[in-house]
């Protein structure tokens, strides 16, 4: 454990660097792993969520490595040339790598077992096991649907026709990645929109892939996805794009922190990630979008951040798709906004990393912030200070530590989080970027007293 304290800030300055974007840095080496010759990635975010998905393509078969000018090279060897790795493949705390793995397997001959930390081991994988089973694959594991998952993949895979149960991208990708190796086309059903990281890669590496707007004979409004397997992928180099998910911690630090003004360079766009700048905008937050163009197939742009009086909106249930990362530090800045803010249609933040809807309360409540909690979301009235003074319990999970280390940088008293080293999962440059931008984020000096043993 290491505990880390954020202190007073004054107004944060600069330009900020923010690392690569998550899920495409996962996809990056996935595909590339499945496309025959090398494929070069810049700005691969080389968090510990990534680097695990990285070694476990290396057991698959994968050569990859990173060069001196800082580019990720990967060998692939093609759908269908994955091979059998001697170890159980270790996850850490990472939910897109397994459950985009695991869809990747469920269409091989391989049998592997799937082991991940305390908070990974407590997800849901049903989602995935469940819908992948209509390839042919089949799963060994405890009833409950939980990690440590044996998956056994099937050589002879049949093409799938899947409705969408939930509104996942790490559930829609696990399937498409199944119809990689599938001769024939598999048609997903999506009816709420998810992050399109998978489609866009597909299509820039050459994988017969349609997307069509339906409505389906109930009337019900869908996207059809079509993939249709055993292609051959072409290699690539990609640039990935900043990730928006990482930098909404600077962003919110800086519009509630009187005197900021930061610019954040390269930021990815898509328009499935981009729900939590919408909402701030229409809580009056000053961000203004610069230099827009295309990077990696995706929309980014510069974006400018200037201190802002916030005040509370009730944000639409139908945005948490596209926001669903993002909750957590819209928390931070509903603490700061004038009124209460209202979030709902948020159930599947009781699955993430942690209950996110359970630890930011208790978090909040220990901060001195008003706040209730509902069954799907929660309510904060903010624009009232924030007492701070406490130490916030980070349950494993990354975006909760990042959180309410923002919190404290406005706060009365400064707030601990019980465990930083959680956000190398997603952020390993968190605390010095803030620290150079005017933060005061520190670990505490900690006397640690051994006995002697006595012999
Ligand atoms: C991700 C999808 C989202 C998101 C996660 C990354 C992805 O999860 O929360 O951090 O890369 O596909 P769900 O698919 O469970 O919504």
């Amino acid at each position: 454990m290491n505990i880390l304290t954020s202190a007073p800030a004054s107004g944060l300055m600069g330009d900020v660097k923010i690392p690569g974007d998550k899920s495409i840095s996962h996809r990056s080496l996935i595909i590339g792993t499945l496309s025959i010759g090398e494929t070069k990635v810049s700005g691969l975010l080389e968090g510990e969520d990534v680097l695990g998905t990285a070694e476990a393509m290396r057991q698959l078969g994968a050569d990859i490595y990173k060069d001196d000018q800082g580019i990720w090279h990967i060998h692939g060897v093609g759908i269908g040339g994955l091979k059998q790795p001697k170890e159980t493949i270790e996850m850490g705390n990472s939910g897109t790598s397994v459950r985009l793995i695991m869809g990747l397997i469920a269409t091989h001959p391989l049998e592997i077992t799937f082991t991940g930390d305390r908070s990974l081991s407590g997800r849901p994988m049903k989602r995935v096991t469940e819908p992948l089973r209509e390839f042919g694959a089949s799963f060994k594991g405890n009833e409950k649907g939980t990690l440590p998952i044996t998956v056994r993949g099937t050589g002879d895979a049949l093409p799938i026709k899947h409705h969408m149960k939930v509104a996942s991208a790490q559930v829609k990708s696990a399937l498409m990645l199944g119809a990689l190796n599938t001769a024939g086309t598999s048609v997903i059903y999506e009816f709420i929109p998810s992050r399109d990281h998978t489609e866009r890669m597909f299509r820039q590496f050459g994988v017969p892939i349609t997307e069509e707007k339906i409505t389906l004979e109930s009337g019900v409004k869908a996207t059809k996805i079509t993939v249709t397997g055993q292609g051959e992928l072409k290699p690539q180099v990609l640039n990935i794009p900043a990730d928006p998910s990482s930098a909404a911690f600077p962003i919110v630090a800086a519009l509630i922190t009187k005197g900021s003004d930061i610019t954040l360079k390269n930021i990815g766009l898509n328009p499935a990630r981009t729900g939590l700048f919408i909402t701030l905008q229409e809580m009056g937050a000053d961000l203004t979008m610069q230099n827009k163009r295309l990077e990696c197939g995706e929309p980014v742009a510069d974006i400018r951040v200037r201190y802002s009086c916030l005040k509370a909106i009730t944000v639409p249930k139908d945005r948490a798709p596209s926001m669903i990362d993002e909750y957590p530090i819209l928390c931070a800045a509903a603490a700061h906004a004038e009124g209460v803010t209202v979030m709902r249609g948020l159930e599947e933040l009781r699955v993430k990393e942690s209950d996110r809807i359970a630890v930011m309360v208790e978090g909040l409540l220990a901060s001195g912030v008003e706040v209730r909690e509902h069954k799907n979301g929660m309510s904060i009235k903010g624009g009232r200070g924030v007492k701070g003074g406490c130490t916030v319990k980070t349950h494993l999970d990354h975006r909760i530590a990042m959180s309410f280390l923002i919190l404290g940088m406005n706060a009365q008293e400064p707030i601990s989080v019980d465990d930083g080293t959680v956000i190398e999962t997603s952020f390993p440059s968190f605390t010095a970027l803030f620290n150079t931008l005017g933060a005061n984020i520190y670990s505490p000096m900690v006397q640690i007293y051994t006995p002697l043993k006595m012999e």
